[in-house]
């Protein structure tokens, strides 16, 4: 039984013991597991901890403004923005692993740059149990950073051990937000694994816009609280449509909504019709290049939580 109190104490301590006056860099998302990492490992090495936001281009709506409202004033911040860089490496790519590994590298040398500026020589993580039980028996390559041979900076992972049940306990003891606390998990590459098919800024942005309608609309019924995950996804699916008395031909988009526990399963629970109404209504009106929106049903397993 996790004691909170005593982690956050004994992991002080341990990090002070591992990095001791030197500088480390952590990748903060904005969500749960990275904002715990962060704060616990200011709390034990204060300003040498920088907390660097890499706004990838692959962002759900609003996020890098968030994310500064909520930390600027909490941890050493750094922003960079290297969308440009990360769409450029992306173009043409269509399958899922290698968007994955592109964005993993990618990230890396973002970080290599910002750690060698601020002379760190440790790379927190925000890892938790799943991702390095998931990435062990191969599932995905994952998780966070794919670290490359020749890595030069020593990896620290501070809440490795928890379940994301065991992250929220440890990010409310440590004084995050409640919003922050209970937000849903967002991948670590972003939109990239909910939009099949190769990226383009339409698709990204489509993609953007259907998963802001989805947060909000279950946000505005409270099952933010229950529901571990709600997003929608584009599919390289192209639909007949009709608009006025014109044929319309646009993309097919799915919304997903799970519950969980920890991740390693998750099931579709049964859902108020009006929400998914309401949510396909929406999408449809507010984002002209989709003409169908149909709702997932598969558990996990033999689905995984994201489509790619
Ligand atoms: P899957 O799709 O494997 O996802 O069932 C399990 C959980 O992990 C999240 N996920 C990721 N998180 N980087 C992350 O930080 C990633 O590359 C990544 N891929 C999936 C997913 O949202 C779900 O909560």
């Amino acid at each position: 039984m996790l004691d909170p109190s005593s982690f956050i104490k004994e992991s002080i301590e341990e990090i002070r013991n591992i990095i001791g006056k030197k500088k480390a860099v952590i990748a903060l998302s904005g969500g749960v597991d990275s904002s715990v990492a962060s704060v616990l490992v200011s709390k034990a090495i204060g300003e040498n901890l920088t907390a660097v936001f890499v706004d990838h281009g692959l962002l759900r709506q609003g996020e890098a403004e968030y994310v500064q409202k909520t930390f600027g004033n909490r941890l050493n911040l750094r922003f960079v923005d290297a969308s440009q860089v990360f769409i450029g490496k992306l173009r043409g790519v269509e399958d899922p692993e290698e968007k994955r590994k592109i964005i993993g590298e990618k990230f890396i040398r973002v970080f290599e740059r910002v750690a060698e500026e601020v002379g760190a020589e440790f790379l927190v993580q925000g890892t938790i149990a799943p991702d390095w039980i998931e990435s062990h028996g191969d599932i995905k390559s994952h998780h966070n950073l794919a670290l490359p041979h020749g890595m030069v900076l020593e990896l620290v992972e501070p809440i490795r051990e928890l379940y994301k049940d065991e992250v929220r306990i440890i990010g409310s003891k440590l004084g995050l937000p409640d919003e922050i606390v209970n937000r849903q998990p967002y991948p670590g590459p972003g939109l990239a694994v909910r939009i099949a098919g190769q990226l383009t800024l339409n698709k990204i942005e489509i993609c953007r816009k259907a998963n802001a309608i989805v947060e909000d609309e279950v946000q505005k019924k409270g099952l933010d609280k229950t529901l571990w995950q709600y997003f929608a996804v584009l599919t390289d699916t192209k639909v007949t449509g009709v608009k006025g008395d014109i044929r319309d031909y646009g993309y097919l988009v799915v919304i997903r909504m799970v519950e969980s526990i920890d991740a390693m399963t998750a099931h579709v629970p049964e859902l108020p019709w009006d929400l998914i109404k309401t949510i396909s209504q929406r999408i449809t009106a507010e984002i002209p290049e989709v003409t169908h929106v149909s709702l997932s049903l598969s558990d996990k397993p033999p689905s995984t939580i994201e489509f790619a």
